[in-house]
């Protein structure tokens, strides 16, 4: 009865539209043409952020005994920020193009080009699949095809020579392999660019009434320091063993320098970050519990095993021994949406030389005193959205229309039910009110009267409600409702007694979280 659309490149600019639309996203301070990279989320927007980070807390510490949560301030002492390195290093190279005026990453404009030619060897593969099917070997295709090969040596090289220059810290040599690879601003399609500098992220304000007696203070860029500043509160308090883990959400900021690509990098954004503290020499084999858990987690929503890969890394931050990312196939590609580090003691050890407090753990099996290791994940609140959008996002050709459908995972689909009386009248709204009363105890319903029922159903499809009930008149005589599914539009009838006690299941939290017990 219906087909899908294959959907364009320009899926990004569709989400962003729908989710405009909707009532999920829309662009901040907009009566007052916008807030570069800042955005707010709408009545539909915040109900599946809230399931989301609902799905992740209770994931971290409901399911595990030995993690605990916390809610730190954004303001803290500047000196944290000093001890963290963030003060000195918090920084990405910049270089602007002389012409358009217009103010790039270096980093980024060397990925993205590296990433081109990663797309074009996944063209070439897509079309050996298409040629030869099922007989079509993937791996003897990058060992042999001379597009591929030719290709990959081309990201080859770019990797070395990016790789050489951030291990040195070498702007000059960034800014060469800019020039090298030809690259030009989208807007002045020119190479005039100017030196590469580095720029501090961090959003800097005043703390305190007086001009005197002010001090410069942080808006927090992480909301991991909140953590490793209370390590000491928490395992106290809660006379936690080690290993155990300090979970915590909350918004973080920073001054992006290109912030494109809508939820994807922001200036103001929430994190969803848990250190898990160890024991020194134990944290590579927490490292790699960690990855697969955390993969895991990811893969039960259920937005496509294939849409998510590890991405290692071969250069590692001074403080750390491993990383690795966790990519999603957003609309532009792989990118991250989860990093997962081991940190050492690097922060607790930071802390306590600047605060000069002694951060140490006494295990009573070992019998001495250390500053723990630390098993960190940390993903982007607002990236995972990105991820559930765009990828539920779908246009399906029905009866010669398009039926715009978010196909959301129903456990955090932000309505989960739409109760609808066929008409205004001959006592279904009553019918309906009732039911709707049953039902919004156990989850988030809507109530719709207005317009044709096939209106309604369109609606609803294009938020992501996964399940349309509707009274009629039969369900005065014999108390059945009519059950439509959203994906396959399916419609069943049901006796009310039976929606109220199996359909709240099926969209629950606890549906999700079974699949990572
Ligand atoms: N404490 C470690 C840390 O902050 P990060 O890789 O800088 O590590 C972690 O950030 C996650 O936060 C990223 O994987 C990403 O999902 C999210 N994130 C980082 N910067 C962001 C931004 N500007 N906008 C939206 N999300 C961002």
């Amino acid at each position: 009865m219906y087909k899908t659309i294959t959907m364009a490149d320009d899926l990004l600019k569709k989400v962003i539209a729908h989710a405009k639309e909707y009532g999920f996203i829309f662009p901040s301070s907009e009566i007052y043409d916008g807030l570069g990279a800042v955005y707010d989320y709408g009545q539909n927007g915040v109900e599946l952020k809230n399931n989301i980070k609902q799905y992740w807390w209770n994931a971290m510490v409901r399911l595990h005994e030995n993690i605990v949560g916390i809610d730190s301030s954004i303001f803290m002492h500047p000196t944290i920020w000093k001890a963290s390195g963030h003060v000195d290093a918090f920084n990405d190279p910049l270089i602007d193009n002389k012409d358009s005026k217009k103010r790039y990453r270096a980093d980024v404009l060397i990925e993205e080009e590296r990433e081109k030619h990663n797309q074009k060897i996944l063209k070439e593969i897509e079309k050996g699949r298409k040629k030869f099917g099922d007989s079509f070997d993937e791996a003897k295709a990058r060992e042999t095809n001379p597009n591929i090969l030719r290709e990959q040596a081309k990201i080859d090289e770019i990797t070395k020579r990016y790789d050489e220059a951030l291990n040195a810290n070498d702007l000059e040599a960034m800014r060469q392999l800019i020039l090298d690879l030809g690259i030009v601003c989208p807007i002045s399609g020119t190479a005039n660019w100017s030196e590469v500098r580095q720029f501090n992220l961090m959003f800097e304000t005043k703390l305190g009434s007086t001009a005197e007696g002010a001090s410069s203070i942080y808006l927090r860029p992480e909301t991991a320091q909140g953590i490793f500043v209370n390590y000491l509160n928490v395992q106290k308090t809660g006379r936690m063993k080690i290993p155990f883990g300090i979970a915590q959400i909350g918004k973080a900021f920073r001054n992006e320098i290109v912030a494109r690509q809508f939820v994807f990098r922001m200036r103001e954004f929430e994190q969803m970050e848990m250190q898990f503290f160890v024991r020194p020499g134990s944290e590579m084999e927490w490292f790699a519990k960690w990855k697969a858990e955390r993969l895991a987690w990811h893969k039960a929503l259920g937005l496509g095993d294939n849409n998510y890969r590890y991405h290692d890394h071969e250069k590692l931050a001074h403080y750390a021994n491993a990383a690795t990312d966790i990519e999603f196939n957003f609309p532009m590609g792989f990118k991250e949406l989860e990093g997962i580090h081991s940190r050492t003691n690097f922060d607790l050890s930071q802390h306590q030389k600047f605060s000069g407090k002694k951060i140490q753990y006494f295990d009573p099996e070992l019998n001495e005193s250390y500053v723990p290791y630390v098993i960190e994940t940390s993903i982007g609140l607002d990236r995972t959205v990105l991820a559930v959008l765009s990828n539920s996002y779908c246009e399906e050709q029905l009866d010669g229309e398009v039926r715009e459908v978010l196909r959301i995972p129903a456990a955090i689909a932000p309505v989960k039910f739409a109760i609808m009386p066929l008409t205004k009248k001959d006592g279904l709204p009553e019918v309906a009110q009732k039911l709707m009363k049953q039902l919004e105890i156990e989850c988030n319903c809507q109530y719709e009267e207005k317009d044709s029922i096939g209106k309604r159903y369109r609606r609803q499809d294009a938020i992501g409600t996964p399940y349309c009930i509707t009274v009629d008149h039969q369900t005065l005589e014999d108390n059945t409702v009519t059950v439509r599914e959203r994906d396959t539009m399916e419609q069943v009838r049901m006796s009310i007694d039976e929606v109220v006690a199996t359909l709240p299941q099926k969209v629950s939290m606890a549906s999700l979280l079974r699949k990572i017990q």
